[in-house]
């Protein structure tokens, strides 16, 4: 899909359906209905009247043009009340009208600009912003995971197109470049949604590994695959235990870009990339198995990260690290009871083999310190107790760097995929001790998220204060119910979200 701009008049646009939003409130609605008479006469008041459009938020009403304008289809959105106007709800109503829209089998849909109407100084956006939520929100509703439908009826046809025009020449130079932007940040999140969605019998370490080297070469980054033997030589005894019931082989996948320029600072991005989760010997129940192909959507929204940011040349320097395995039951899987030395030499003792995450996590955290990041940010479906905390609305957020921790949370709130901090007090600590090993990987039936989270920190080197971040998008990445711009299952959450933490970061 294109997002495109353009300068032109709502008479001029030609689209196959135009959209205009008006806000509920009532002065507002009265100024644009004067403004939409002139162009299609007393038609249009008696139309709004019969449809009861009051601007109320949701409410969505087509106009059937008759050659008073270019398009033969116009709707009008409503936006809701003025002072409630965020950037989430200008994303949802060009969702909304999208879904709509797309219903009608039309490609080229084209949106005007929105303007707010501000009585006082709060919630101001600019111009850029507007017309990237509304792009985005439209880019982004319109996802599909469709390609193994065979059938023409079930695989519709699709938006092609969306502009944002504006009838201002200056108005419009200034958002065709964050436009531009805002279409690489959606391809990126449509990759982290299209890999996690992806079944296991076509996404495995060996094809995830595949995937990355294509996107390294198209965009100009650079990658490293580990094959066993390699992950062998260097110790990832995490990778391999979990790895051990799986006829397919282990990597450890290395992304880097930027690493020429050795001026800028370093940030690492690691992804859990179970490309599926059974469970292991500790088998989970198979109702809802089948979710656990999205285990690696950690692993998706770091390759998506980076070819976005690839994309956009941000000036950082970024590496992601990506252990992949199935974690699968056989006569030589990993046992509970087992014990494992992971890379760095901390060992750890395997109660359960479905806590296989933080297990391959281990390793490369332990790794990563390798490239002396400033900052290590980490990706996982964790725990299913970070979804009993936070459900699929919040990403649950642990570090030990308040700052960064700040900035993730304001790229949350900017972004919509929000992120809610969660303590690591040292009490917690206990739940993970282990008689045999220096760390037990499961630490009982309470606070499971927080458990999870500590078990991560203890492989940060000791003697270097890396600051570092570990997200639990277990609940965010993996949608049982679809929200207003993502269907149910992979959401490519964390793309948008480290895009915009980066483009911040100096
Ligand atoms: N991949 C799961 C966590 C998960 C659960 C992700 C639900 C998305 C939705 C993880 O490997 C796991 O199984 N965790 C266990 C840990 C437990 C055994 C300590 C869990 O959360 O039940
Ligand atoms: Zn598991
Ligand atoms: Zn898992």
């Amino acid at each position: 899909m294109r997002i495109k701009s353009k300068q032109s008049t709502l008479q001029r646009m030609n689209a196959d359906a135009v959209v205009i939003f008006i806000p509920e409130d009532k002065k507002l609605l009265h100024d644009k209905l004067q403004e939409l008479k002139k162009i299609f006469g007393k038609r249009i008041d008696s139309f709004v009247e019969l449809e009861n459009f009051r601007g109320k938020n949701d409410q969505i009403v087509l106009f059937h043009t008759e050659k008073e304008i270019a398009s033969p289809r116009l709707y009008i959105a409503g936006l809701g009340e003025q002072k409630d106007l965020s950037l989430e709800q200008l994303r949802r109503s060009a969702a909304n009208v999208s879904k709509t829209a797309e219903k009608t089998n039309i490609k080229h849909l084209a949106f005007e600009l929105y303007h707010p109407h501000y009585s006082s100084n709060v919630n101001k956006f600019s111009t850029q912003d507007i017309a990237s939520a509304v792009a985005e929100g439209a880019y982004l509703s319109l996802y599909k995971f469709d390609k193994y439908l065979t059938e023409k009826k079930e695989r519709k046809k699709h938006i092609e197109v969306i502009t944002i025009f504006d009838s201002n020449r200056t108005t419009l130079r200034g958002i065709r470049k964050r436009l531009k932007e805002v279409q690489i940040i959606c391809e990126g999140t449509t990759l982290a949604r299209n890999l996690s969605n992806a079944p296991s019998n076509e996404i495995f370490p060996e094809s995830l590994a595949q995937v990355t080297k294509k996107s390294a070469k198209k965009f100009g980054y650079k990658t490293i695959v580990w094959d066993r033997k390699k992950i062998e030589k260097e110790g990832f005894g995490g990778l391999l235990a979990v790895n051990s019931g799986s006829t397919r082989e282990p990597r450890f996948i290395i992304l880097d870009y930027n690493f020429k320029n050795k001026d800028l600072d370093t940030i690492v991005l690691i992804g859990k990339g179970i490309t599926f989760d059974s469970g292991g010997i500790s088998l989970k129940p198979s109702t809802g198995m089948a979710e656990m192909k999205m285990d690696m959507s950690g692993a998706a929204a770091v390759i998506g990260t980076i070819e976005t940011a690839a994309r956009l040349n941000l000036p950082i320097h970024l590496v992601g690290l990506i252990p992949a395995t199935e974690n699968l039951p056989s006569g030589s899987a990993m046992k509970p009871g087992d014990i494992i030395k992971h890379y760095g030499g901390i060992t750890s003792e395997v109660d359960n083999t479905d806590a296989e995450g933080r297990l391959i996590l281990a390793d490369a955290i332990a790794f990563a310190s390798n490239f002396k990041p400033k900052i290590v940010i980490d990706l996982a479906t964790l725990t299913g107790a970070c979804v009993v905390a936070l459900g699929q609305h919040a990403t649950g957020m642990f570090g030990n760097d308040d700052e960064v921790m700040t900035n993730l949370k304001a790229a949350g709130e900017k972004t919509f995929e929000r992120v809610w901090q969660l303590p690591l007090y040292d009490e917690y600590q206990k739940q993970i001790k282990s008689d045999v090993a220096d760390v037990k990987n499961v630490g009982g039936k309470w606070a499971g998220a927080i458990t999870a989270a500590l078990f991560l920190k203890k492989f940060l080197p000791k003697n270097k204060e890396i600051k570092w971040v570990h997200l639990d998008i277990a609940g965010t990445a993996i949608l049982e119910e679809a929200l207003p711009y993502s269907p149910k299952g992979g959401s490519g959450v964390g793309v948008r979200l480290l895009i915009e933490f980066l483009k911040n970061y100096q």
